[in-house]
């Protein structure tokens, strides 16, 4: 009998991108496989059967791509975390360091009501400097994070204990 791929198995490792001793673990090959993409996506909603959700927030990119399916899937409303000057109407912004770099996040100011139950998605948990900085952009508005939900963890990086010290719950796939 062959053996059933996991979603770690779909994910490759590209070195050194986008810079020398990074190594850079790429979902586009999870994303692109039909059982893959359904996996990940039925893995990262099973915790949330019956729960209210009244939204959920993806960060840009990779987390669109995740976030949009989760919220299909649970029958929510999506909402984006993007980079700095894409948003058309008035934003919160939210500065934060990642792995490689630094940058600003934003997040319509009406995208959220106060008391909103909020899901957050995104590909991968490294330092967790991007999740951190969705959730203060979430809790600007007055909403509530249930939970942050990541296909990959890199424990190393810590940002597991980041978020959890924050009294954040985490749940990721595979590290
Ligand atoms: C990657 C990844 C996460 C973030 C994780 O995104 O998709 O959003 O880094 O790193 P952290 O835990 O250290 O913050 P990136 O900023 O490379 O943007 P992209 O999805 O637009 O490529
Ligand atoms: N984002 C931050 N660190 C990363 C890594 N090592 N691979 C893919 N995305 C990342």
């Amino acid at each position: 009998m062959p053996v059933k791929k996991t979603v770690r198995d779909y994910i490759r490792t590209i070195v050194d991108f986008p810079h020398e001793g990074i190594l850079f673990r790429d979902v586009t090959t999870l994303f692109a496989d039909p059982r893959g993409f359904r996996l990940c996506v039925d893995q990262l909603v099973e915790p949330w059967a019956g729960s209210r959700i009244d939204k959920v927030v993806g960060l840009e990119a990779r987390g669109f791509i995740l976030g949009g399916a989760v919220a299909h899937q649970l029958s929510t409303g999506f909402v984006p975390v993007r980079k700095k000057g894409k948003l058309p109407g008035a934003t919160v912004s939210q500065a934060y360091s990642l792995e490689y770099g630094e940058a600003v996040v934003e997040m319509h100011q009406d995208a959220l009501q106060p008391g909103e139950k909020v899901l957050l998605v995104d590909d991968l948990l490294a330092t967790g400097g991007t999740a951190e900085a969705g959730i203060s952009l979430i809790r600007k508005l007055g909403a509530e994070v249930l939970a942050c939900a990541f296909v990959v963890d890199l424990p190393e990086l810590g940002g597991r204990k980041r978020l959890e010290a924050m009294g954040m719950a985490v749940h990721t796939l595979c590290e």
